[in-house]
């Protein structure tokens, strides 16, 4: 595992899409595993103005989203489809018929595995941790062998994403969510967090035990893991 530490969101941001746009000049058919949140907004935003320079092409690409809600219509602006077109996709040109949420496979979520798979796996997997540990939706106690499923929320969760709802009761209590072991066969991940609200779980999924309680300590058992972290991030360490 390497870990970065960058001095603001901005940095850690350059860097994440620094390492992203090589990998996909080098390898311009290659699977993108994608995540949502706050974490990886300002490097869809810098890919982006990438593209519109034209220094890459995401043409050939085809991605597979780790998660998305589940009662929510694609159209709603909470869902993770929307938030995907408008900080990512629409600023670049991906053809849309390549890119994969594993809502969309309901109640076959084989079916995403599969897919992947048949896709010839993830080669870049990019993940957020939520405060509890969480990688996708894979909540503490989640199997590391677990594939794509559905899942029930965590309370720490539904608190957290309650930011980008009107209401708490409107964040849903369902989502799809990739499996670990999904996340852990991509070949290579980087996982990006900032701000000082992540500073203990950081400490404890890299330096603590691998425990099913800390679903993002699984990660030390993977080969090829680039952390980035802001200052804050990496108070703890
Ligand atoms: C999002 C996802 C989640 C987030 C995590 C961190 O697709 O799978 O695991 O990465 O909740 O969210 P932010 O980046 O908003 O702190």
């Amino acid at each position: 595992m390497k870990i970065y530490t960058e001095k603001d969101y901005g940095a850690l941001s350059e860097r994440a899409a620094g390492i992203i746009a090589d990998f996909v000049k080098k390898n311009p058919k290659c699977v993108l595993g994608l995540a949502t949140g706050s974490s990886p907004v300002g490097m869809y935003d810098l890919l982006g103005k990438m593209r519109e320079e034209g220094k890459i092409s995401f043409e050939n690409t085809t991605t597979f989203n780790l998660d998305e809600y589940l009662g929510l219509a694609p159209e709603n602006q909470q869902s993770y489809r929307f938030f995907m077109k408008k900080n990512f996709f629409d600023k670049i040109n991906i053809d849309i018929k390549n890119t994969f949420f594993p809502s969309d496979f309901a109640p076959n979520y084989e079916d995403y595995d599969r897919k992947i798979e048949e896709g010839g796996g993830i080669d870049l997997q990019v993940l957020g941790i939520g405060r509890n540990g969480h990688i996708g939706f894979n909540e503490p106690g989640s199997d590391f062998l677990s594939k794509t499923r559905e899942v029930k929320l965590a309370e720490t969760t539904i608190k957290d994403n309650a930011r980008f709802f009107d209401k708490i009761e409107d964040v849903p209590k369902t989502a799809a969510t990739m499996g670990i072991s999904t996340i852990m066969k991509a070949k290579k991940i980087i996982l990006l967090a900032n701000g000082k609200n992540k500073k203990e779980i950081i400490k404890k999924a890299f330096f603590g035990p691998v425990t099913l309680e800390v679903p993002a300590s699984v990660l030390q058992r993977h080969k090829d893991v680039i952390v980035i972290l802001d200052k804050e991030a990496a108070s703890g360490l």
